[in-house]
């Protein structure tokens, strides 16, 4: 692999707490964009830099002021910080924050970033390395597991539980005390009716409305949603 270009760190934020770490956003695509442009908005870091793998983003803008740093470069960091992986996809986003915290040799923070324009209930519980865009509702009680999304306009209502690594797509609604498995993907603009479960590793597909649970590693779509085959719902 070649050498990594020198580190130049974005000025620290004043408005940030005096001792926050910096926040290494993994992942240089549109997803990060859309982290480190909610990490910024909350100031709750002394600054962001993004990270990637691919050699050709290195030297780069993610966002204006947000450097794209290669992987080399983070045991090199001249300052405390914590790590959130920024990846859309669900299994990757999970085995490359597995990668990451192995070769750290511990210490390294799994950062969760709030949205200061989401809706997050004071009693949801909300794992390590989440992401809550803005405009997104958490409701009381909810629970979410490490490494979820809930993106743009998503709501996850009262008493709904998210297994970890999964994705509650943009405008994506579950109504109360929805489960959804491991890994799962709620496609955008759906709807999951309450108290249903959607299985671990299973895709809703864009605009389905769930009416009955989705079984693990189902790949369900339609109105109502129905199990796809070759991605046409039946
Ligand atoms: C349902 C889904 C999983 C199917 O994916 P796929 O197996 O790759 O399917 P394809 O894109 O090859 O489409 C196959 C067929 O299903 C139809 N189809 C695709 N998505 C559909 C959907 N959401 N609802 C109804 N029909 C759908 C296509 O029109 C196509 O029909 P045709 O064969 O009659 O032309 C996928 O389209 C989807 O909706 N994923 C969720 C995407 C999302 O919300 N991502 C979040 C991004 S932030």
């Amino acid at each position: 692999m070649p050498a990594s270009p020198p580190i130049a760190l974005p000025p620290a934020d004043p408005r940030a707490p005096a001792d926050a770490p910096l926040l290494v956003v993994f992942g240089a695509g549109g997803h990060g964009r859309v982290a480190a442009d909610a990490a910024l908005a909350s100031r709750a870091w002394r600054g962001v830099v993004a990270c990637d793998r691919r050699e050709q983003l290195w030297g780069s803008e993610l966002l204006d002021g947000v450097p794209v740093l290669s992987p080399r470069a983070l045991g090199d960091l001249p300052v405390p910080w914590q790590l959130h992986v920024a990846i859309g996809d669900n299994a990757s986003r999970r085995r490359e924050a597995q990668t990451l915290l192995a070769g750290q040799a511990g210490g390294t923070v799994l950062a969760t970033i709030v949205h200061p324009q989401a809706a997050l209930s004071p009693s949801a519980v909300i794992g390590p390395g989440c992401l809550l865009t803005a405009h997104c509702v958490v409701a009381a009680l909810a629970v979410l597991g490490e490494g979820v999304i809930v993106n743009h306009t998503a709501v996850v209502d009262h008493d709904c539980a998210i297994g970890a690594w999964a994705h509650i797509a943009p405008g994506a609604r579950l109504g109360g005390a929805v489960r959804v498995g491991d890994g799962a993907l709620v496609g955008s603009g759906s709807t999951v009716m309450r108290g249903l479960r959607v299985g671990s590793g299973s895709v809703l597909g864009a605009g389905a409305v769930a009416l009955q649970d989705i079984p693990d590693e189902g790949r369900w779509a339609g109105v109502p949603a129905r199990q796809t085959h070759d991605g046409v719902a039946a």
